[in-house]
C-alpha cells in the first residue's frame, strides 16, 4: 500500500518556482506577491510550457471553466488573447447545480483531523458504554441482494475507473482501501479516496486497520461527514505492509477482534457495515465458515468472500465450492461471492445455476473487460472492436482529466492510471478470435495477431507499448518517459 505510488517522478516535475502560481494562472491576484513561493512570470512560463493537446479543455466543457487556467495544457480553449480566462456562467450554475462528485473534505476540515479537534461522540459513547448499552437500530439501507459489484482495487479502482463501469451498468461500486489511521490523522491523499462520482448510486468506502478505536473513528466521520450507502471492513488484504500491522487478512485468526470491530462501526454509523473476507490465512485452514454466521449478529449487512487463503494468493482457481458451503451458513444478511470470474457464463454460474452466493463480486475481470457488466446485463458475448476499445480509453482519459486535472500534473497522473490499467487490459483475447469461450482468468494468452494492427498492439504485454496506446488518448508523453507497472509490486495479483 504504497501510498505515494503515484509521487511523479522528479525529473516531470519541476520546482515551485519554476511553476506557475495557481492564482495568477487564472487571473487573480496574488495576496503573497513577491513572497508567493509559486512564479509570477506569465511570459517566462508560458514560453517553457510545451505546445497545447488539443483545442477543447474536458474540465472546462464539463464545468463551464477551468481551475487550470493557463496552466491548463488545454488552455487555448478558455484563455483570450491577452491571457484572460473565460468562463461560461451559465454552465458554471448548471454544474453547480448537478454536484458532480460528492466527498471533498474542507481545509477547515482537514486542519480540524490533524489537531485532532474532531469530536467523535458516539465512539465515545460506545466505549464508556457497558455491553449491553451498545445497540443502535439495525439498518439495512441497500438491497446488495443480486446486484453487480466492482470489487474495492487498490490504485486501480480510481473514480475515473469506476465511473468507466458504470457507464457499463454495473451497480454497486466501492472505493479503494483506506488506510482508517489515515483517515483520522487527516491525511489528504487518503481522503481523496472517499470522493464519489454522481453515477455512482450504490458507493460503499473500504477501511482497513486493526484498532477497535481507530476504525471506529475513521468510521464515524466517514458515516457523519461523507456520503456513502456503506463501509466495508477489510479483511483480506494480503499485503505484508498490512499482514504484519496485524490488518487485512491477518484480523481472520481472531474473531473477537473482528466483532469488536464490526460492532463500534454498525454502532458509530448510519450506513450500512460489510465485510470482505478471504477463506482463511493459510491453505488448507479456512476460517470463513466459522467466522461467517457471525456476521449478522454483529451488525453487518453484507459479507463477500474471495474463495482464495492469504497464502494462496492469485494461485489456482479460487474455491466456489466453499463460497456455497458458507453462504448455507449467512442467515438473513446476503453473502456475495469473489473469484476469477471473466465471462457472464461464470457469473450466472454461480449466482443463479450453482446457486452459491446471493450476489458476485467482480474485480479482475472488469479491469481486463469493463464492458463485463453489460454482458452479464445482457446475458451475451460481446465481440467489441479495437476502436471501441480505444474510445473507452478516451473516455477514461476525459475522466481522468477531469478527476487529476488538466494541467502537466493532473495528465502526467491520468497517463500513469491509465498505464497501470492497461497491464490488465492487454490480457484480453478477442471474443472473435477465440475457438473456445469462454476466455478463463488464469489461462495466460499466447502471442496473437488482431484482426487490425490497433488490436495486435492492444494485446502486446510491453509497456513501450502501453505508452503508445496513452499518446492516441493523452498527447505526447514527456521525453524519456518510463513506465513499471505499480500493482505488480503490491502482492495483490504476483
Ligand atoms: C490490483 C488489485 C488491487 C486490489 N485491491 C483491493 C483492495 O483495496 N481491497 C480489497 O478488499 N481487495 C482488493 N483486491 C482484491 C479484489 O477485490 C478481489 O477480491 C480479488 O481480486 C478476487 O476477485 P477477482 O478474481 O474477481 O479479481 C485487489 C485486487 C487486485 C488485483
Ligand atoms: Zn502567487
Ligand atoms: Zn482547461
Amino acid at each position: 500500500m504504497n501510498k505515494d505510488r503515484y509521487a511523479i517522478n522528479s525529473s516531470e516535475q519541476p520546482s515551485s518556482e519554476e511553476r506557475l502560481c495557481p492564482r495568477i494562472s487564472i487571473g487573480i491576484e496574488c495576496p503573497f506577491g513577491d513572497e508567493c513561493k509559486f512564479s509570477h512570470d506569465i511570459e517566462n512560463f508560458l514560453a517553457n510550457k510545451g505546445p497545447d493537446l488539443g483545442r477543447r479543455c474536458p474540465v472546462f466543457e464539463a464545468f463551464g471553466s477551468c481551475e487550470y487556467g493557463l496552466r491548463c495544457r488545454f488552455a487555448q480553449a478558455h484563455t483570450t488573447a491577452n491571457n484572460a480566462q473565460i468562463v461560461d456562467e451559465d454552465k458554471v450554475k448548471l454544474s453547480e447545480q448537478e454536484k458532480k462528485t460528492f466527498n471533498h473534505i474542507s481545509k477547515d476540515m482537514l486542519i480540524c483531523l490533524r489537531k485532532k479537534k474532531y469530536q467523535y461522540p458516539r465512539t465515545k459513547a460506545f466505549e464508556h458504554s457497558s455491553a449491553p448499552k451498545r445497540q443502535r437500530i439495525q439498518t439495512g439501507n441497500v438491497d446488495f441482494r443480486g446486484k453487480t459489484y466492482l470489487g474495492p482495487l487498490t490504485t486501480l479502482g480510481n473514480l475515473p475507473f469506476r465511473r468507466t463501469c458504470k457507464g457499463f451498468g454495473v451497480d454497486i461500486t466501492c472505493s479503494e482501501m483506506a488506510l482508517a489511521t489515515n483517515i483520522m490523522l487527516g491525511k489528504q491523499s487518503e481522503l481523496a479516496l472517499l470522493r464519489r462520482h454522481e453515477s455512482e448510486d450504490i458507493f460503499g468506502v473500504q477501511l482497513a486497520g486493526r484498532r477497535v478505536d481507530v476504525i471506529g473513528r475513521a468510521t464515524e466521520f466517514i458515516s457523519a461527514e461523507c456520503n456513502v450507502d456503506f463501509i466495508d471492513l477489510n479483511l483480506g488484504c494480503p499485503i505484508e505492509l498490512a499482514y504484519n500491522k496485524g490488518a487485512g487478512s491477518a484480523l481472520l485468526n481472531q474473531p473477537t477482534q473482528i466483532e469488536r470491530i464490526v460492532r463500534i462501526m454498525r454502532y458509530v454509523s448510519d450506513c450500512d457495515i460489510t465485510v470482505k473476507l478471504r477463506t482463511g490465512i493459510k491453505t488448507g485452514n479456512n476460517l470463513a465458515y466459522n467466522l461467517i454466521p457471525k456476521f449478522e449478529r454483529w451488525g453487518a449487512a453484507m459479507g463477500t468472500l474471495h474463495g482464495r487463503s492469504r497464502q494462496q494468493r492469485y494461485t489456482k482457481y479460487a474455491d466456489w465450492e466453499y463460497i456455497g458451503e458458507c453462504k448455507q451458513v449467512t442467515g438473513q444478511i446476503p453473502l456475495f461471492g469473489g473469484g476469477d470470474v471473466l465471462s457472464w457464463e461464470d457469473y450466472w454460474d454461480h449466482l443463479e445455476t450453482k446457486k452459491q452466493c446471493d450476489g458476485v463480486m467482480v474485480s479482475r475481470g472488469a479491469l481486463i473487460k469493463p464492458w463485463i457488466f453489460r454482458e452479464i446485463n445482457e446475458r451475451r458475448v460481446w465481440d467489441i472492436s479495437a476502436n471501441e476499445r480505444l474510445d473507452i480509453l478516451k473516455d477514461f482519459a476525459r475522466y481522468g482529466m477531469e478527476h487529476w486535472g488538466t494541467d502537466t500534473y493532473g495528465i502526467a497522473n491520468t497517463r500513469r492510471y491509465l498505464l497501470e490499467w492497461q497491464s490488465f487490459l492487454h490480457r484480453y483475447i478477442p471474443a472473435g478470435l477465440l475457438e473456445v469461450l469462454p476466455q478463463k482468468m488464469n489461462e495466460r494468452p499466447p502471442p496473437y495477431y488482431g484482426r487490425n494492427d490497433l488490436e495486435t498492439l492492444m494485446a502486446s504485454p510491453s509497456p513501450k507499448d502501453w505508452i503508445k496506446i496513452s499518446e492516441m488518448v493523452l498527447g505526447p508523453a514527456p521525453d524519456g518517459f518510463t513506465f513499471i507497472p505499480k500493482h505488480k509490486s503490491n502482492a495483490y495479483e504476483d
